[in-house]
């Protein structure tokens, strides 16, 4: 019997660390890194849309990063408005649908007016969703869920809880990347990669390239996915 080719992940969330490792290694500022990293991010787009990955979900700016030396804060800040003034036209001819994922209270208004006009933008496309969580906290998604249930007099169930969560427009990812060779989730999708396959990269985000990527999908495939069930249970279903 022939077998079926191997599964692209639909959904892809990544970490994109260790774009200030990557720049300071080159004697150069911080914030080059990130800018470095935002080509890279352009890079991965491109390449997961290409191989038919559905959603993906990056992280950019962390609830803790504002604990950041100041300057490097507003270096991303500014990265981030310049950057969705260039590409966003790009993104939208590519097919691309984005959405901010995070805080917006505590973003300036130039910024928040960014992010809807973009949203708004490439509201139409369908080739890929690109969730960008940008002032995200797994934290801050779970217990923003939890009140919104409360305030509504909602039960706290699973599904309820599902449909409150700021990614409920996307089903959960099944391949989590973290990149700069760090193994932890540094607050990322919580809730969401409940069974989600882990793959760590000693890649540096802005040297993440085609192969990188390749190398966690192929990863990704050789992986069983067992969601609590036994092995031969999961390849009788499969047969
Ligand atoms: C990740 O790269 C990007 C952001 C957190 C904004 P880092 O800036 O954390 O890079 P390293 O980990 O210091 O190398
Ligand atoms: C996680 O990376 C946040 C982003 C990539 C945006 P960090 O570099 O902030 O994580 P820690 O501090 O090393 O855990
Ligand atoms: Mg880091």
């Amino acid at each position: 019997m022939a077998s079926s080719p191997p599964r692209i992940p639909h959904h892809v969330a990544i970490v994109m660390d260790g774009n200030g490792r990557w720049a300071t290694r080159r004697f150069m500022p911080r914030v080059a890194g990130h800018k470095q990293g935002v080509e890279s991010l352009r890079r991965c787009v491109k390449a997961c849309a290409d191989r038919g990955v559905g959603v993906l979900t990056v992280f950019a700016f962390s609830s803790e990063n504002w604990n950041r030396p100041a300057e490097e804060v507003s270096g991303l800040m500014e990265l981030m408005v310049g950057a969705l003034a260039r590409e966003v036209p790009r993104l939208s001819r590519d097919g691309v649908r984005l959405h901010f994922v995070g805080e917006r209270a505590g973003l300036s208004a130039k910024m928040v007016a960014a992010l809807i006009e973009a949203e708004t933008t490439t509201a139409h496309n369908t080739r890929l969703v690109l969730n960008v969580c940008f002032n995200y906290g797994g934290r801050w998604d779970i217990a923003q869920a939890a009140a919104k249930l409360a305030a509504q007099g909602l039960p706290m169930t699973e599904m309820n809880m599902d449909r409150a969560m700021a990614l409920a427009h996307v089903p959960d990812p099944d391949l989590f990347i973290r990149t700069g060779g760090e193994q932890r989730l540094s607050n990322f999708l919580l809730w969401q990669s409940a069974y989600a396959e882990l793959f760590f990269s000693d890649k540096l985000w802005p040297e993440f390239d085609e192969a990188a990527l390749d190398a966690a999908i192929a990863a990704f495939q050789s992986r069983e996915r067992r969601f609590g069930q036994t092995s031969a249970q999961v390849s009788t279903a499969a047969a």
